[in-house]
């Protein structure tokens, strides 16, 4: 049986790997967060503070440490950098340094947001990366420090998540449930993603030893508005929905109008093909998980 840590398993990704892999015989699970929970057996465990990551690796001496924590308010990662690089970046290197210290697999969560939005044709694991936001430059820095640190990794970059928790998804029932007319932008491209997608490539990549990085995003891609009326759709919800752009929408930080990826490393070295984006969120609308 392999032992398997999982740091910040609360999360969206967090619950649906934990979903996945205790389905499975094969793995004893170790389960972290930030802020535990005894009712769940959620170990507390802030992965910015390196000696308590230390400690529990060396404790555990863990096969495989997944790590789902992360700063992901986009948004406030602007106004709070140190702290989102303290979590997205130095949580990552103090994951990896003892995860090589203890023999371990790193499998480490990325994401699109590493590059820029400008580009004509979906991205590829070597494109080069161009943040354009302080959430962006603090994942990227996070990929480095695994990379230098560590040798047996697996760097996963998805886009656009929803899952079990706060989401976008939630986030339009809910709006339309208020009976607000909703206006949504229709000019970032991406593709959305769920979250027990995720949890299955990572699932089939640990029993490899194909060690890199991997786009790990569902096929297709649309804008946030046709994604918004896909939800819509299988909600049932007869609301008026309008399209509007980037700039009719200011934020914080700034988003890769373009965020497509093309999973070619999962493609090409294992014939593996995630599903597409709207067979997915049927699904995932379906169980709800
Ligand atoms: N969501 C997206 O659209 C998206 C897109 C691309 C990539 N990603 C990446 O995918 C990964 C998982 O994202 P997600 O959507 O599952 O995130 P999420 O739902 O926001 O969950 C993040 C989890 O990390 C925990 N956490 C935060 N700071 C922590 C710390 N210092 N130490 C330990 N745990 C901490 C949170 O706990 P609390 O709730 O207690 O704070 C929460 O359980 C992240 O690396 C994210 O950057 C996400």
């Amino acid at each position: 049986m392999k032992k398997v840590l999982i740091t910040g398993v609360s999360g969206q990704v967090g619950q649906a790997i934990y979903r996945i892999l205790s389905r499975s015989n094969s793995y004893e699970l170790f389960l972290t967060n930030r802020t535990p929970n005894i009712e769940h057996n959620i170990e507390e465990l802030d992965i910015s503070d390196e000696r308590a990551v230390e400690t529990i690796i060396d404790r555990i001496m863990p096969d495989i440490i997944i790590n789902c924590a992360a700063f992901t308010a986009v948004d406030l990662c602007e106004s709070e950098e140190d702290r989102a690089y303290e979590i997205n970046a130095l949580g990552p290197k103090y994951l990896a340094i003892a995860a090589e210290r203890a023999g371990a697999v790193l499998v480490h969560l990325s994401s699109d947001y590493v590059f820029d939005g400008n580009a004509l044709k979906p991205y590829i694991e070597s494109d080069s990366t161009t943040p354009i936001s302080a959430y962006g430059r603090t994942k990227l820095a996070g990929e480095a420090f695994v990379k230098e640190n560590c040798k047996k990794y697996f760097i996963l970059r998805p886009a656009w998540v929803y899952g079990q928790g706060k989401n976008f998804v939630k986030t339009m029932v809910r709006l339309a449930e208020s009976g607000k007319d909703i206006r949504v932008v229709s000019d970032q491209i991406g593709s959305p993603t769920s979250a027990i997608e995720i949890a299955r490539v990572i699932s089939f990549l640990v029993k490899t030893e194909s060690y890199g990085i991997y786009h790990s995003t569902c096929e297709g891609s649309c804008s946030w508005y046709d994604f918004t009326m896909e939800i819509m759709k299988l909600a049932g919800k007869d609301v008026k929905v309008s399209p509007i752009t980037t700039s009719e929408y200011p934020t914080a930080a700034k988003r890769p109008m373009y965020s497509v990826l093309e999973n070619k490393a999962l493609r090409e070295r294992h014939n593996y093909v995630m599903k597409d984006w709207k067979e997915a969120f049927k699904e995932y609308w379906e169980k709800k998980e």
